[in-house]
């Protein structure tokens, strides 16, 4: 073993190198307080070998990134830790910085010699905030694009330069596969390449000054081996704990619903460390934004270059250390300012719940036989009854109409129910809740629309209120009947135990009842002025109705306000598909291949 040294050594002087790293005077023997740098180069080599074990996996486009980062997410063992390691290091690198900048600050590290060592530093700091900013767009997903949009929007306000710097960034005038490859590119090559230069340079000085002692010394010289080594690498293996335990708690890092252009997500924030910046432009609203988004913090920045010559005086120093403080606890602030701001917003935690609820259908979907075709996982989801049915409701029923009480997105419409509740139309449930003398004058069905003292809800309140037992008996197996007519995936099963129940009941529709004197039932009489019940609910009825209710053999002519969503090109025969199977329940949820 000494031999084989031996021969490594007179070729490389391996020794002679190692022995001057590892016995560098410590002036006043080791200290924790020292250990900031270390830790921060271990962040990095951590960020560099976990970086490049991702860059195998992903790939920059903007129909692949979301996939791939999802691919490495779910189906790649162990690829989850990775990311999530890679996630929470960049988070705990930015905490190191600041802690690591304090200590340089308050020890009087920065005065003369070391002045440029200090800038070399504080360009390290902007270096790693610029990879957090880059590395947030990757995974495109929907965070991490909307609230890059606001961060190169900020670019665009600089004076002069800023149009042109902002589609530099871009790559074009909007975010695209070029967004993703300029990103990418600085990201993975420019700006880690420019951090491996400037730390060797950061280091190179370091060694040439030797280590800023806090005075007054408490002990005696000692050289950097073995205590001061032994603080660093528990201050690394400290951080390295921390962000296992950080990623084994998320289970790795978040990766919404892939980014979707035309789906402004208003929850869009910056990463926490950043949240600050964000909250400070809010108070510069219109035409003043420079102020905020540029004067003010290159006035800070400036400030802090100066700090070393400052620091030269005694008062300096300390004015030196007061303002970096003021601009922590101001940072602090803003920074509690914003999460508190949003936690009051309905639209924040509607876009929350938007994302997630999509974000988990993906992974039913991707699960599926179909699995995520090659258009996108982003194609996928809007021809996905599940996810656009809820949406399409909000937007063109929920003024009228309710899902379970709601939007069906989770929100209270504005305007009054003045129409059925449509959550399980079509179900025994729902049917007998209509045919009901105390509740089909409810808002829920009949209650707000104009047929709340129509012939309906007369009869039903005068006729039906009066059943007998064995009237009671013949309108649950109509129930079962008309109902059967939707057959609705959720009534499989109950449908086909009492099919002879189903059989009764539509032979009970006009000879034990007299709903065929107003219906018709599989009959075609003319002389009926109800809406024909031949199909009800089924995928074809809604179809045909919410194309045009004001068909004859629905409400005709009298219809009230429902729209003709199909005869006024409101929705297109997609939308309308994909909101009845939803409605229907007819959606794949994963169930089926395990059947
Ligand atoms: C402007 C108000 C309004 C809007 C918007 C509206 N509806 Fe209706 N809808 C009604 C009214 C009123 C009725 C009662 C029957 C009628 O007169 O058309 C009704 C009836 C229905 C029915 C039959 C069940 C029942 O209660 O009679 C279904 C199903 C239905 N609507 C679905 C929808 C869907 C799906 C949308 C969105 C694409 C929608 N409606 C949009 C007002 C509206
Ligand atoms: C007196 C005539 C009459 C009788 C009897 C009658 N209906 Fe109706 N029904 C109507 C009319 C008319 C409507 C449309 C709303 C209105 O004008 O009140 C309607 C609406 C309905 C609807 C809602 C249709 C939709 O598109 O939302 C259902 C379901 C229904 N009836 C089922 C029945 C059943 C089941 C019976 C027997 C137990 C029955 N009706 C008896 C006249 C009648």
């Amino acid at each position: 073993m000494k031999k084989l040294l031996d021969w490594v050594d007179q070729r490389t002087g391996c020794r002679k190198i190692a022995h001057e790293a590892l016995y560098e005077n410590v002036p006043g023997g080791s200290r924790w307080r020292y250990v900031w740098g270390s830790a921060l180069t271990f962040g990095f080599v951590v960020q560099i070998i976990t970086g490049v074990a991702l860059w195998l996996v992903y790939s920059p486009g903007s129909h692949t990134a979301w996939e791939s980062v999802f691919y490495l997410q779910n189906n790649i063992s162990g690829g989850w830790i990775v990311r999530g390691l890679h996630h929470y290091t960049a988070q705990a690198m930015t905490i190191l910085l600041v802690l690591h900048l304090m200590q340089v600050v308050i020890d009087g590290a920065y005065k003369a010699p070391r002045e440029v060592n200090f800038w070399f530093g504080l360009f390290l700091l902007f270096l790693v905030l610029a990879l957090s900013l880059t590395g947030y767009l990757l995974p495109w997903d929907q965070k991490g694009f909307w609230a890059t949009k606001v961060a190169t929007n900020i670019a665009g306000i600089v004076p002069i330069a800023g149009p042109a710097l902002q589609k530099m960034l871009i790559g074009g005038t909007d975010f695209g596969n070029a967004t993703l490859t300029r990103f990418f590119a600085l990201h993975a090559g420019i700006l880690p390449g420019s951090v491996i230069l400037l730390l060797v340079g950061h280091i190179y000085l370091f060694r040439r000054h030797g280590l800023t002692a806090k005075t007054p010394l408490r002990r005696r010289d000692a050289p950097f081996w073995p205590d001061q080594v032994l603080k660093d690498a528990v201050a690394c293996l400290a951080v390295l704990a921390a962000v296992l335990v950080l990623t084994y708690r998320g289970h790795g890092a978040e990766l919404g619903p892939p980014a979707d252009p035309t789906n402004n997500y208003s929850a869009a924030r910056p990463e926490w460390y950043f949240l600050f910046l964000y909250q400070f432009l809010k108070y510069f609203p219109g035409g003043t934004e420079a102020i905020g988004a540029i004067w003010i913090p290159s006035a800070i920045l400036i400030v802090i270059f100066l700090m070393p010559f400052l620091g030269k005086w005694k008062l300096g120093h300390r004015f030196n250390v007061g303002f970096l403080f003021c601009l922590l606890a101001g940072a602090s602030l803003l920074t509690w300012r914003a999460i508190d701001e949003d936690r009051g917003k309905p639209e924040v935690a509607a876009s929350l719940r938007e994302a997630r609820a999509s974000a988990d259908r993906i992974k039913v979907l991707a699960d599926s036989p179909q699995g995520i075709p090659p258009s996108g996982a982003l194609l996928m989801l809007s021809h996905d009854a599940l996810t656009q049915g809820p949406r399409l409701f909000a937007r063109h029923c929920a003024s009228c109409h309710r899902y379970g009480d709601g939007d069906a997105l989770g929100n209270t419409p504005n305007s009054p129910e003045t129409a059925s509740d449509l959550k399980g139309f079509g179900t025994r449930a729902w049917l007998s809740g209509f045919i009901d003398p105390v509740r089909i004058d409810s808002v829920h069905y009949f209650g707000g629309t104009a047929w709340k003292n129509g012939r309906m809800a007369k009869y039903v309140k005068n006729k039906v209120s009066a059943f007998n037992a064995d009237q009671k008996a013949s309108l649950t197996r109509v129930i079962a009947a008309l109902s059967a007519e939707a057959s609705v995936r959720s009534q499989q099963k109950l449908d086909a135990d009492s099919a002879a129940d189903i059989h009764t009941g539509q032979s009970d529709f006009s000879n034990t009842l007299t709903c065929g004197d107003c219906h018709n039932f599989h009959s075609h009489d003319e002389s009926t002025t109800g809406p024909d019940l031949t199909g009800y609910a089924s995928r074809e009825w809604l179809i045909s109705f919410i194309s045009n209710p004001g068909q004859d053999k629905f409400f005709g002519k009298h219809n009230d306000r429902m729209p003709s969503f199909a005869g006024k090109e409101i929705l297109d025969a997609e939308s309308i598909g994909m909101l009845v199977d939803w409605l229907r329940g007819d959606c794949y949820t994963g169930e089926e291949a395990k059947r």
